[in-house]
This record gives C-alpha cells, sequence and structure tokens, in this order.
C-alpha cells in the first residue's frame, strides 16, 4: 500500500463507522452535541416521542457528521444535507467527492463514507426478528427463496437477515431504498466470500460494477454493504469497520511533562 493510501483509506476502500445505541449519550458529551447538531436536528429530536428512535436519530446525526469530518478539514457542524427524490440525505454543496449512507436498528446505528463510488449501508438483526421473517416471499427473489427455505428455523431467519441487509443496502446505495422492488433483482454468492448481483435491468458492465458484502457488526447484528466500484476498478474494494468510540473520539490533549 502506498503512503498515499495508507494517508487516505478511501482512495482504494470505503469506511464503515459504527456507534451501539447504548454509547450515544456518551459520544454526544465528548463531541458537544450542542455544537454539532443544527436547531433544526436538535427541534426534531425533540420532537421524536419514543427514547430509543430519538437516540437512534441523534447518534445517526453525530455518527455521519464527525465521521465525514474524519476525510475532510470541515467540522462536523458545518456539513448541510439535502435530500434526493427518495428521501436519501446527501452532501448539499461541495461534498469532496465523498458519499455516505445512514441505518440503525435497535441497539446500532452505523453509517459508510465512500469517495467517488455510490454506497449504500443497512443493519438489522441476525437471526431476524420472525415477523419480518414472514417477508421472505415478497422481499427474495426466486433463487433466494428456495435456498432459505431449504434450511431449517434459526438458520433460515439467519440467511434472511444476511439477503436482506444484503438487497437493501443495494437499494439505498441507489437512493431508492424500498421504492425498489426486492424480487426484481437478486444476488448470487462468489467463491470470495462477496455476492455477485442479479439485476436484469442493468446492463452486464454496469451490474459488474456492484460489490455487495455482508458482515457482523457486533454479536446478533448483521451488516450489507453495497459500493459501487470505480469504472475498470477490478478486484474486491477493501471495507474497513471502524469501532466510533474507539476512533472518532477527540483525544483528550495530556500536559507535556517538566513543566512546574
Ligand atoms: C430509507 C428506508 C430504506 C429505511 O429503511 P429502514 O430499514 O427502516 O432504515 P435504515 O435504518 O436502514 O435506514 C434509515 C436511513 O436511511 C437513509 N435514507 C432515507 N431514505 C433513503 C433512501 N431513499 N435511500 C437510501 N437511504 C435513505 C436515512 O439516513 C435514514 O436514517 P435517518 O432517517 O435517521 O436519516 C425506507 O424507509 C425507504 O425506502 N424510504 C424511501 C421512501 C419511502 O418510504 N417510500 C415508500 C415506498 S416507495
Amino acid at each position: 500500500m502506498s503512503s498515499t493510501t495508507m494517508l487516505d483509506p478511501l482512495a482504494i476502500g470505503a469506511d464503515v463507522w459504527w456507534l451501539r445505541e447504548s454509547d450515544v449519550g456518551a459520544f454526544g458529551a465528548a463531541v458537544g452535541l450542542e455544537r454539532v447538531l443544527t436547531p433544526d436536528e436538535l427541534d426534531r429530536c425533540d420532537r421524536l416521542k419514543q427514547d430509543g428512535a430519538r437516540r437512534r436519530y441523534l447518534g445517526a446525526r453525530l455518527l455521519s457528521r464527525c465521521a465525514l469530518s474524519r476525510y475532510v478539514n470541515v467540522p462536523p457542524s458545518h456539513w448541510t444535507f439535502r435530500k434526493g427524490e427518495f428521501g436519501r440525505p446527501e452532501i448539499e454543496g461541495e461534498n469532496y467527492g465523498l458519499d455516505f449512507n445512514i441505518t440503525h436498528t435497535e441497539g446500532m446505528i452505523a453509517t459508510v463514507v465512500a469517495r467517488d463510488r455510490m454506497c449504500g449501508l443497512d443493519v438489522e438483526h441476525r437471526p431476524i426478528r420472525p415477523e419480518a421473517a414472514r417477508l421472505a416471499p415478497k422481499v427474495l427473489a426466486p433463487p433466494e427463496l428456495a435456498f432459505v427455505r431449504m434450511l431449517p428455523g434459526e438458520l433460515r431467519r439467519c440467511l434472511f437477515a444476511d439477503l436482506w441487509v444484503a438487497k437493501e443496502a443495494y437499494t439505498k446505495a441507489l437512493g431508492m431504498g424500498l421504492c425498489r422492488p426486492f424480487d426484481t433483482f437478486g444476488t448470487r454468492r462468489k467463491d470470495d466470500g462477496t455476492l455477485d448481483l442479479v439485476d436484469p435491468t442493468l446492463p452486464e458492465a454496469e451490474r459488474a460494477r456492484w460489490q455487495m458484502e455482508v458482515f457482523r457488526i457486533a454479536d446478533g447484528i448483521t451488516a450489507g454493504v453495497a459500493i459501487r466500484k470505480l469504472h475498470g476498478e477490478a478486484g474486491r474494494v477493501p471495507l474497513w469497520l471502524h469501532d466510533a468510540m474507539a476512533e472518532l473520539l477527540p483525544v483528550p490533549v495530556e500536559p507535556l511533562g517538566g513543566g512546574p
């Protein structure tokens, strides 16, 4: 790896940052919640009735702002965002080529950041809840459904969770989210553990640019990432997983020794 790529991981790959919901209070206190978030964001948070929803909303704003500021010299509070056609938050104004996507589920908040590559992220509990598992016939393409149905109870819900996050990561990277029907495209597992996209609406060259992966963020939480590779980029784009509490908080400055 060259010194440029060591300093700039987004030159060759993408970063996924995660924050436990239980750490949102400590994270907010450490980065200065009121300084980082806009009055609108704070107001919207106050209007949320449920504690968990409030924590996840706050965590998602703090995490995405602080993560984006790791790559360019823009303070976390200075980012402004607009929404795409289907509600996907995107950086407004100068974006330095950065793309990002937020996801949260009970207990976990995460964001993916990439440069010059479209990206999407989804997290879910694994195994997926039995109520959600009933959606399988609507969400899975026929070969995926046939494979899932061969598995027994809990394993079936684990595989379904993995397929769900991979597929939603792709539609979130496209900015469509659930507006793109999930049974119109599928995935096929490759030998290197990543997934091939099977999307009949795309020409082969475009389909081959998509990299989809599933990994565990923490016990019981599965994550799907979709990255659109650069034109002509061969091989797997590396993804790095970062614990926001360990890697994003300001480092306390120790006084230098030798003073009075
Ligand atoms: C966004 C959506 C995929 C969320 O699904 P989910 O599994 O509950 O949520 P996740 O935690 O993975 O993602 C939520 C985050 O995705 C982002 N997001 C919102 N709309 C998005 C979109 N169209 N594409 C990609 N990301 C989107 C937001 O950052 C959101 O978090 P925030 O509201 O705290 O900012 C889903 O609500 C959706 O498709 N919305 C589009 C508009 C809609 O509701 N259409 C109805 C069907 S056409």
